[in-house]
């Protein structure tokens, strides 16, 4: 597939994702989150991939959904198009996916980081949800999964004031998981997928789902899915190989089984 409005790089057995539509401050047009898609569906299914780094430009993550796009739509467009449904993708990814974040992440550019697993912002990141100044709402999860991470005081002051809160706020909040300074960022997401892509990767795949069930059943519920998961990991190759590693005083060879 050839790519317009994103690039997308193989590093070693991390996959990169990068929004490339600089004109418009890489907006969520339809045919960008239909790219960022194929892109995440290759990764997926390429079994050299152990993570995934997405990434926009020094100005934009993201400015959020494309609004001349969706200007002039009415709701039976909107409706029978699903609108937004096609964004949930990145939120459905298996392998872990760490955003690296500068410059605006905005509306659903800020909700598309908010799916990723790891956030590491760039100094410079500004994170906001401004759909109210557009007579919208948050479309992609935000009300949700920004009152999950964050809290209820938080998220009403991003949606209903449209503030944007920089990277240092960010991270004292919970939304991101590190701040860095912005010439390092890229080195420092793809170091993280790197150290993730290296694990064994059953067990890093169900560490994921296990925490993100977190969000979806109660602590009873969640508990006991944990403990099922991480007994179903005494199943495979590389537990034997993790523990033995450990004993012999050297670094584990997984072989993903
Ligand atoms: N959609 C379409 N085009 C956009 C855009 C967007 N979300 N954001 C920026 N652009 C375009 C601008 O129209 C402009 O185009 P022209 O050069 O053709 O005029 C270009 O990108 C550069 O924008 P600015 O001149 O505004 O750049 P800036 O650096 O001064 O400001 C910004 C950057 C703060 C991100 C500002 O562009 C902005 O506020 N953008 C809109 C942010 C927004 O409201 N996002 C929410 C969208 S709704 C949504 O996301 C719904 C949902 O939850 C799913």
């Amino acid at each position: 597939m050839s790519y317009e409005t994103v690039r997308v790089e193989t590093l070693g057995s991390v996959g990169l994702v990068t929004l490339d539509r600089p004109a418009a401050r890489n907006a969520l047009s339809r045919q960008l989150i239909a790219e960022l898609n194929a892109a995440l569906d290759g990764f997926e299914a390429d079994p050299a991939i152990g993570a995934i780094v997405l990434t926009g430009s020094d100005k934009a993550f993201a400015a959020g959904a494309d609004i001349a796009e969706m200007k002039g739509l009415g709701l039976v467009d909107v409706f029978e198009n699903d609108f937004v449904a096609a964004w949930e993708r990145l939120a459905a990814v298996r392998k872990p996916v760490v955003a690296a974040v500068a410059g605006y992440a905005l509306g659903g550019g800020c909700e598309l980081a908010l799916m990723c697993d790891l956030v590491i912002a760039a100094e410079t990141a500004r994170f906001g949800q401004p759909e109210l100044s557009l007579a919208l709402i948050p479309g992609a999860g935000a009300t949700q999964r920004l009152a999950k991470s964050v809290g209820k005081a938080k998220t009403m002051d991003m949606v209903l004031t449209g503030r944007l809160i920089d990277a240092a706020e960010a991270e004292r909040i919970g939304l991101v998981s590190r701040v860095v300074p912005a010439a390092a960022l890229r080195d420092t997401a793809l170091a993280v997928g790197a150290k993730i892509a290296a694990l064994s990767r059953p067990a890093a795949l169900m560490a994921k789902e296990a925490v993100n069930r977190a969000f979806e059943s109660g602590l009873a519920d969640g508990i006991r899915y944990e403990r099922r998961l991480f007994q179903a990991l005494f199943a495979t190759r590389d537990k034997e190989e993790g523990l033995a590693a450990f004993l012999e005083k050297r670094p584990p060879r997984f072989e993903n089984r």
